[in-house]
């Protein structure tokens, strides 16, 4: 009998999936990500494990695993948890889970937005405090009708990001390491070849890039500095593509006017001084955190294991 290791506790039916599919399967119990040590012990013997973002699958990982090891389902869309060279060297199968999270964190980015730009949380904090009324200056805002959005990575969910700003009466710019002159004519939204003229333009801009080598501190002191002062910057990507001490500088001198992150980058830690400003908004990695989208994340990845150990080809492979 295969044997799938679920390094946490998913909602919806992966897991039901994968027991009706006949495997000897374990599912982590615990509240927070697997320890290293008991991930290394779990995978043992396994054929298929369903990963989390915090689970780093490298040679020490799948050297562990042993031979039996044939697929890793990341429960995300991003995989840099996934050491690909070392998933290559060895043959194995690595899946995503795309498509199934695009409106939720699409959704979550705008939560985002215009929690940051209409200043939703300070806004809360002063009205529990039942000391202040109505007033003519008090807690002004921007409103983003008319207003550019800047779209850094223009994949799935950056699109959807780009088609709801569009829905908003905003203008869209966006950059991409490739352009997209289809999407540009359905949506009406402009390329930028460089990031540069993006950030100069935008007042809002939306970071949607994969974390690699070459989008670490995408989002530097330099860059954050070719923004307007009066814009926003939201981060739903990874937390690496914003140089964070950069960004709590910024924000502290105001060369910008405020940001709204969902991702750190060493989460769940801010960046010392970060938590105590108040032209940031911030949410612990929550993007995807749907009812629809969580448990259609567990199912895809639970099927991706069942094709791989089926013999078939999984369903959302990703590759170097
Ligand atoms: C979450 O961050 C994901 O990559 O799905």
């Amino acid at each position: 009998m295969a044997k799938v290791l679920v390094t946490r506790k998913i909602p919806g039916n992966g897991v039901k999936i994968l027991q009706d599919a006949g495997y000897e399967v374990e599912v982590g119990q615990q509240d927070s990500p697997m320890e290293r040590a008991e991930l290394l012990q779990k995978v043992v013997g396994c054929d298929g494990v369903l990963t989390q973002l915090q689970d780093k699958v490298d040679e020490e990982f799948i050297k562990a695993a042993g031979s039996n090891l044939k697929v890793v389902a990341n429960f995300a869309v991003g995989f840099d948890n996934f050491k690909m060279e070392d998933i290559q060297n060895h043959n194995l199968a690595a899946t995503n889970t795309p498509d199934v999270l695009t409106e939720a964190v699409a959704e979550h980015t705008f939560a985002l937005i215009f929690a940051i730009t209409r200043r939703v949380v300070e806004a809360d904090i002063i009205a529990h405090k039942q000391s202040q009324a109505f007033g003519p200056e008090v807690l002004l805002g921007m409103e983003l009708k008319g207003k550019t959005l800047g779209v850094l990575g223009l994949g799935r969910i950056g699109g959807r990001v780009a088609e709801i700003g569009k829905c908003m009466g905003m203008n869209v710019i966006y950059y991409d390491v490739k352009q997209n002159s289809e999407f540009e004519q359905k949506v009406g939204a402009a390329f930028k070849a460089v990031p540069e003229d993006l950030l100069k333009e935008a007042d809002v801009v939306s970071v949607h890039v994969p974390l690699l080598d070459s989008t670490k501190h995408l989002m530097n002191a330099e860059r954050l500095g070719m923004m307007k002062n009066t814009a926003y910057l939201v981060n739903t990507s990874r937390g690496p593509v914003v140089d964070e001490a950069a960004l709590t500088q910024a924000l502290k001198d105001h060369v910008i006017a405020g940001a709204a992150l969902d991702v750190f980058e060493n989460e769940p830690k801010l960046a010392p001084g970060l938590e105590s400003l108040m032209n940031i908004v911030v949410t612990p990695h929550i993007a995807s955190a749907t009812i629809e989208a969580r448990s259609a994340m567990g199912e895809l990845a639970a099927k991706n294991i069942m094709a791989v150990l089926n013999g078939e080809p999984p369903l959302t492979p990703v590759h170097k």
